[in-house]
């Protein structure tokens, strides 16, 4: 089946089996390949694009599923001109440490940012809440999201 979508801002489609998922599509049909494969069972949150607005699992969600809607992926992240405030705090504070996770953290992070710019940290346990790191123990991406809040708001002023 032909699925459409706008993917960071730019029309794409594939014509893909009906069983296809989205992180499959983006991966292996578009060739954005940020979006990484994980548990491939909606656990560990790699995966992690944004469509329409809400952070999602990619291995989760048909493609089809997507049809004619607006998906965010990491590659949609940075400008040609510079990094997002989130990269450049992940960046500064050392926040990741393999970085396997780093793709869906950002985009879970981002989703958050948007709608609530200045997050407690509670309220950023939660919104990570389906993204799962093996290495840095947390700390430092929350630290690195709240600094990238604060930058965000001062920028918007
Ligand atoms: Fe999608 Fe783990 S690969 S949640
Ligand atoms: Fe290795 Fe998060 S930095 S899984």
């Amino acid at each position: 089946m032909l699925v459409k979508l706008k993917v960071n801002g730019e029309l794409r489609s594939a014509d893909v089996p009906p069983e296809t998922t989205l992180l499959k599509m983006l991966r292996e049909d578009l060739g954005l390949t940020g979006a990484k494969l994980g548990c491939d069972v909606g656990d560990c949150g790699t995966c992690t694009v944004i469509v329409d607005g809400e952070s999602v699992n990619s291995c989760l969600m048909l493609a089809a599923k997507a049809n004619g809607r607006d998906v965010t992926t990491i590659e949609g992240l940075a400008t040609s001109a510079e990094l997002h405030p989130l990269q450049k705090s992940f960046e500064e504070l050392g926040a990741l440490q393999c970085g396997f996770c780093g793709p869906g953290m950002l985009m879970s992070a981002k989703n958050l940012l948007e709608k609530n710019p200045e997050p407690t940290v509670f309220e950023i346990r939660d919104a990570l809440s389906g993204n799962l790191c093996r290495c840095t123990g947390y700390s430092k991406i929350i630290e690195a999201i709240q600094d990238a809040g604060r930058a965000m708001s001062a920028s918007a002023t």
